[in-house]
């Protein structure tokens, strides 16, 4: 479903050309969401800066939802406060809220054809008709739909009803764009297109937009920054590439990707840097790299830490090798680009296993 909700002031049409496209910054001051006992949000404070590309991850039932619907104004806060531009929105109704909403089963008003959907924002605002026919013609050629203004919804595909849903979002220019798993219900092929144009339409309008998932590549892809949520509460935000590197609890490093928890039992632990209490040591799979027992040492094997195991299983993914080798009691996945000429070792043939120890990275567990 696309919600769009009107400025607290109705804009003026000057005020609405498409050369107005501003963005708002957001923040959301410790805000707590209870439903009866339940903590569906826990004090949740996140800045999202003027034209920011967010996402919010986590898994089901992390309460990403609810908080996206604190945003839009259809939850009220149990506690906290959500500023917009500076300005407290405590008071203000959703539909006052100058806003572009995009909800995953994308319900676009199955009676009105594609142009007629994207008209309504506008319509709303009191705009032109001519006014409106010209925006809707740019905005359908934008979203590459310029032959399907007179179709019903009922006659497109999921891409393409996902592309008016992001059209009506976009076409009242409001300054934030809220976007609740909107891909979710695309194919994979589909998905990875229009994650492309997501990131088109944001470059092109700069928008600062929240974006739900529970996909990790969609955040990875996407964001300039993203939350990690986890029972209702931040566990981490950061760049995606922050993230993945340098995760700061067991939960970030496995959701986001896989991790190789090196259990102090099977592992002597060597890194660079002191292990902090009440941390594991981490390593990523690519960040393995498996030999031959007998194969010479590397030039830099003094940074390294290496260890013998034994081949539990291997497993050809398309470009990749993924070995899941036993040491003691553990079982390090390793993940490898297949190259010519490489060694291919099979399921209980004896392996080393070494690590750069600047790879290694401590996570509360
Ligand atoms: N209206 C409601 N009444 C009671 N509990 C609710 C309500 N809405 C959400 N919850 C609870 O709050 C928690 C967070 O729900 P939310 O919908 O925000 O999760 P989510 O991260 O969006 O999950 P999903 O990925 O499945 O969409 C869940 O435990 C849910 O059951
Ligand atoms: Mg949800």
């Amino acid at each position: 479903m696309t919600v769009y909700a009107r400025s607290p002031t109705p804009l003026a049409e000057a005020e609405v050309s498409d050369t107005s496209s501003v963005s708002a910054q957001i923040e959301i001051c410790d805000v707590t969401k209870l439903y009866g006992t339940v903590a569906a949000v826990k004090d949740f404070s996140l800045t999202v800066r003027r034209g920011e590309f967010l996402t919010i991850l986590g898994p089901s039932g992390s309460g990403k939802t609810t908080a996206l619907m604190l945003l839009a104004g259809f939850v009220a806060p149990s506690k906290g406060d959500i500023l917009i531009s500076g300005r407290s929105v405590a008071a203000v109704p959703s539909y006052r809220r100058d806003q572009g909403i995009v909800f995953q089963n994308y319900a676009l008003f199955p009676h009105l054809t594609v142009r007629r959907n994207l008209e309504f924002p506008l319509e709303m605002r009191g705009m032109k008709a001519t006014e409106r026919a010209r925006r809707v013609d740019r905005m359908l050629v934008r979203v590459h739909l310029k032959d399907f203004g007179d179709r019903m919804p009922s006659q497109l595909s999921g891409g393409q009803q996902q592309r008016v849903a992001l059209a009506r979002a976009l076409i009242g220019d409001p300054p934030i764009l809220l976007l609740d798993e909107p891909l979710g219900a695309l194919d994979r092929n589909l998905r990875e297109q229009m994650q492309g144009e997501i990131k088109a339409l944001h470059r092109e309008f700069r928008k600062t937009t929240i974006c739900v998932t529970h996909d990790q590549e969609e955040a990875l892809t996407l964001s300039d920054r993203i939350v990690v949520m986890r029972a209702g509460r931040i566990e981490q935000t950061d760049t995606p590439e922050a993230l993945y590197d340098r995760p700061t609890t067991r939960f970030v490093a496995n959701f986001l990707g896989e991790a190789n928890i090196l259990e102090s039992r099977d592992f002597k632990i060597e890194a660079d840097a002191a292990q902090p209490l009440g941390t594991v040591a981490m390593i990523r799979p690519e960040r393995v790299c498996i030999t031959a027992p007998a194969a010479p040492k590397r030039a830099d094997a003094d940074l390294r830490h290496s260890v013998t195991g034994k081949v539990d299983d291997m497993l050809y993914a398309g470009p990749l090798r993924k070995y899941q080798v036993r040491v003691g009691r553990s079982l390090v996945i390793v993940r490898e680009q297949v190259a010519s000429g490489q060694q291919t070792f099979r399921a209980g043939e004896e392996v080393r296993l070494e690590w750069l120890r600047s790879d290694i990275r401590f996570v509360t567990s």
